[in-house]
């Protein structure tokens, strides 16, 4: 099995650029189901859901080509796409649901795998199967799949999100962009992705106002065709960066990303004591001596975004005096704080509430990253631990992070990916 080992005591100076985002990218990719013919996608980063989204497309009958080092997909989309998402692609990345609504609205029907909840949460998905039934689709459970079908096409529809839920605007506004007449959806996710995401259909004819509000309205075309669009900068990998910069007490420059898109994450990286520069594309961190302990409440956009919890509570667990983190999306996205405790970290979890005392100094030791955010989160604490930190459950972070030991190598970490002998594994074949 691989492990990174961090070895604790850098404080990170430099420049690291981020590409764009992974919670953008794998819609762009699935909204070139939308329309017949070549569509490229570029600044697109080398991450294994990347890959994942590629083997979907291609046996939904697509061609794609990957460039990893440009960062360029190019997708070839056929007159008539299959219709299937298979269950192990969609078990690999939950994000695959995103193919439900362009494959219904252009294809008239989809199966696509039941993602199942994850280390986070439960991850409902009824706000994407009551829009689509809205929009005129039967959508059904069978055998562990949403079967959605709408043989005479969909039709615009008033549709209101009891939650402003990225997953179910994205899979709306996408088959609304194919429906008949006018589809207006109310309580929409606002995130600087679903602009993103707005833009491409709009630049591939689709009629969409108030793209960036809370409501948008999309007037159905009767076809839409393919486009070259870039990926917006990732926000959460540079926040990620952020964060290190201020642990450490180091000084990084991110390029890449569009500062704006970190306003409230920025606030509190400031009240944390940390000095943070602004430029069009791009932001510097110097982090303070130590941080302070801050209060966080996770919302969704513009509000603090839930994922970078992890790594409120590893700032706060080094802090001077206490810190408070409120989770309001991911009721169980608390299994990081077990394996941050094992570093020392002092956090008690009470409902949606953890309250973190800062201790001087965590102290090195093997943890398990169980999801991707948690991942990315240990390895930063395991830069301020004394002595040797090995984090396990690398395929988490790579789904979400390019080349994060050579990044952090590039910025005077000492760090490393090795290959152990799974113990596991060695007990099973003695
Ligand atoms: C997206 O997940 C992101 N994933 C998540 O990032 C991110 O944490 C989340 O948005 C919130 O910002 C991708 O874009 C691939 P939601 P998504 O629908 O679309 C409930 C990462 O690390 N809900 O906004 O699944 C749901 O249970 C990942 O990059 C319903 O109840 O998020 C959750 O509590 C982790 N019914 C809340 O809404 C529904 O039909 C937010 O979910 C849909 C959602």
């Amino acid at each position: 099995m691989e492990l990174v080992r961090v070895t604790g005591g850098a404080s990170l100076s430099g420049s690291v650029r981020v590409r764009g985002a992974k919670n953008s990218v794998l819609k762009l990719m699935a909204a070139t189901l939308l329309a017949e013919g070549r569509s490229t996608i570029s600044n697109v980063p080398d991450i294994v859901d990347v890959r994942i989204m590629n083997e979907l497309l291609r046996r939904l009958g697509c061609s794609v080509t990957h460039d990893r080092e440009q960062g360029v997909v190019a997708i070839d989309v056929p007159r008539s796409p299959g219709v299937r998402a298979d269950y192990e692609l969609v078990r690999a990345m939950r994000a695959s649901i995103c193919v439900l609504g362009p494959l219904t609205a252009r294809c008239g029907s989809a199966e696509v795998a039941l993602p199942g909840g994850d280390a986070i949460g439960s991850r409902g998905l009824d706000l994407h199967q009551s829009g689509l039934e809205m929009l005129g689709a039967t959508v059904r459970l069978s055998h562990g799949y949403f079967v959605a079908s709408a043989p005479d096409g969909l039709t615009g529809a008033d549709i209101r999100l009891d939650f402003p839920s990225v997953g179910a605007t994205e899979n709306l506004v996408m088959a609304a962009t194919l429906a008949s007449g006018t589809t207006v959806i109310d309580n929409v996710a606002r995130e600087p992705e679903i602009v993103n995401i707005c833009e491409m259909l709009v630049a591939m004819g689709a009629r969409i106002d108030g793209i960036g509000t809370s409501r948008l309205t999309v007037e159905g075309a009767a076809s839409l065709h393919p486009v070259d669009h870039e990926v917006v900068g990732d926000r959460i990998v540079a926040g990620s960066w952020a964060f290190a910069a201020t642990m450490t007490g180091g000084d990084v420059r991110i390029d890449g990303v569009n500062p704006s898109h970190l306003d409230v994450v920025i606030e509190k990286l400031e009240l944390a004591g940390a000095t943070v520069e602004t430029a069009e594309a791009s932001l510097r961190v110097r982090g303070p001596k130590r941080p302070v302990g801050i209060r966080v409440s996770t919302l969704p956009y513009p509000g603090f975004p839930t994922d970078l919890q992890p790594f409120v509570i590893a700032l706060n667990s080094i802090a001077e005096g206490s810190g408070m983190l409120t989770e309001n999306l991911f009721e169980a996205r608390w299994r990081f704080v077990r394996e941050l405790a094992r570093l020392g970290a002092k956090v008690r979890v009470d409902g949606h509430h953890a309250l973190i005392s800062g201790v001087t100094k965590l102290s090195g030791a093997p943890v398990e990253a169980s999801d991707i955010r948690a991942g990315a989160a240990l390895v930063i604490a395991g830069l301020v631990a004394e002595g040797v930190t090995e984090v396990s459950g690398v395929d988490h972070i790579d789904r979400g992070y390019e080349h994060l030991v050579e990044q952090l190598l590039n910025l005077g970490a000492t760090v490393e990916r090795v290959e152990v002998p799974d113990p596991v594994d060695v007990v099973l074949h003695e």
